[in-house]
């Protein structure tokens, strides 16, 4: 299910910005309390090392920090913003929505403002979310934030999962802009889930089930053939929405679960490593947080400029995938 065209304003990106929290631990460290090892980490999922979080560190803290830089970054005032969606699995709390302490504490006292949990699909939900407030004017500018704390619903003692996880945040800021000569901003967004696939990738708790926060469970081989398969229809739904081929594409900017998932798609869209923005292997899987922090990374060390045409695309939990086209 896709959107494009149709409204005379486009969603432009202004400005983007990440947080990661100080303290990193590497395949080695987990390996030394956990049967696991640097090479088979290494090897099955290009993971070297992840960011966890602070004691007392929350969502929301490495959500206002990120969005700080991308205010910053976009050159605007915080007050600016009247719509704040935070795309996060890991909330403060069961409620309110974590964006509202994100919005408290960044001074903005009146605003749209809400979670959206499509678990690590959730940047791109929040996204196209947003994008369709701009384009039918209910809304003029957007921070969307992707923030996690995933070490705080890791079981530990599970090495399947725990070593793919980690925390960090990011966040763009959108403007609805009109559609004009440099053509700059959000050309569409592609979003699906069905939900008969809950029991391969799920969090054993919830306020209404036990009462409890519960662990990530993830069957990973079977997401694995899941991710192959939506990812590879999804970015060719996209593509064709925009009458482009992988040739037209001059950076994709994946989900970071896995480096041979991102390898395998690079693949198929014939682009080179030169054209693919990975971060898996310093932040590890760090969920709804992930794609803002990779394009956080590349505009700041130059590779993504304004008027490249950039392809987002994510799966996780639900199962929830999506993809979107921007010229950024
Ligand atoms: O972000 C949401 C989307 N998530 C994903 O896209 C994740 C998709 N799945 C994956 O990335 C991969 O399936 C994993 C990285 C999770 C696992 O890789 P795999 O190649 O599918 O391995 P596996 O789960 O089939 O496990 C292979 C072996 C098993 O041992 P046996 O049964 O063959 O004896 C596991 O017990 O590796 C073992 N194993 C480990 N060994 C050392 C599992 N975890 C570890 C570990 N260290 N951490």
């Amino acid at each position: 299910m896709g959107v494009n065209g149709a409204s005379p304003l486009r969603s432009t990106v202004l400005g983007v910005g990440a947080y990661l929290p100080q303290r990193v631990v590497s395949n080695k460290e987990l390996a030394a309390r956990l049967d696991t090892s640097d090479e088979w980490i290494t090897e099955r999922t290009g993971i070297k090392q992840r960011h966890i979080a602070a004691e007392g560190e929350l969502t929301s803290d490495l959500g206002v920090h990120a969005a700080r830089r991308a205010l910053q970054n976009a050159g605007i005032d915080a007050t600016e913003v009247d719509l704040i969606i935070c795309a996060t699995s890991t909330p403060d709390e069961t409620f309110p929505a974590t964006a509202t302490r994100i919005q408290a504490r960044l001074g903005i006292n009146d605003a749209i403002v809400f979670d959206m949990q499509a678990v690590c699909s959730g940047f791109i939900y929040a996204l196209a979310t947003a994008d369709n407030f701009l384009k039918v004017g209910q809304a003029k500018t957007a921070l969307v934030i992707g923030a996690e704390t995933f070490s705080r619903i890791l079981d530990w003692e599970d090495r399947g999962t725990c070593v793919l996880f980690g925390d960090g945040a990011g966040a763009v800021v959108l403007r609805a802009m009109p559609v004009n000569g440099d053509g700059r901003g959000i050309l569409s967004t592609h979003l699906h889930a069905d939900g008969r696939f809950h029991d391969s990738l799920y969090v054993d708790g919830g306020p209404s089930s036990t009462g409890t926060v519960g662990h990530l469970r993830m069957e990973g081989k079977e997401v694995f053939r899941h991710a192959v398969e939506k990812l590879t229809s999804v970015v060719e739904e996209a593509l064709a929405a925009n009458g482009m081929t992988g040739a037209d594409i001059d950076w994709l900017v994946p989900h970071q679960a896995n480096k041979r998932i991102i390898d395998g798609m690079a693949r198929k869209l014939g682009l080179g490593s030169n054209r693919v923005v990975i971060t898996v292997d310093h932040h590890a899987n760090t969920s709804a947080a992930s794609i803002p922090l990779a394009l956080a990374e590349a505009v700041d060390d130059g590779r993504l400029k304004p008027g490249q045409v950039v392809l987002l695309e994510a799966i996780g939990g639900g199962l929830a995938w999506g993809a979107s086209v921007i010229r950024w």
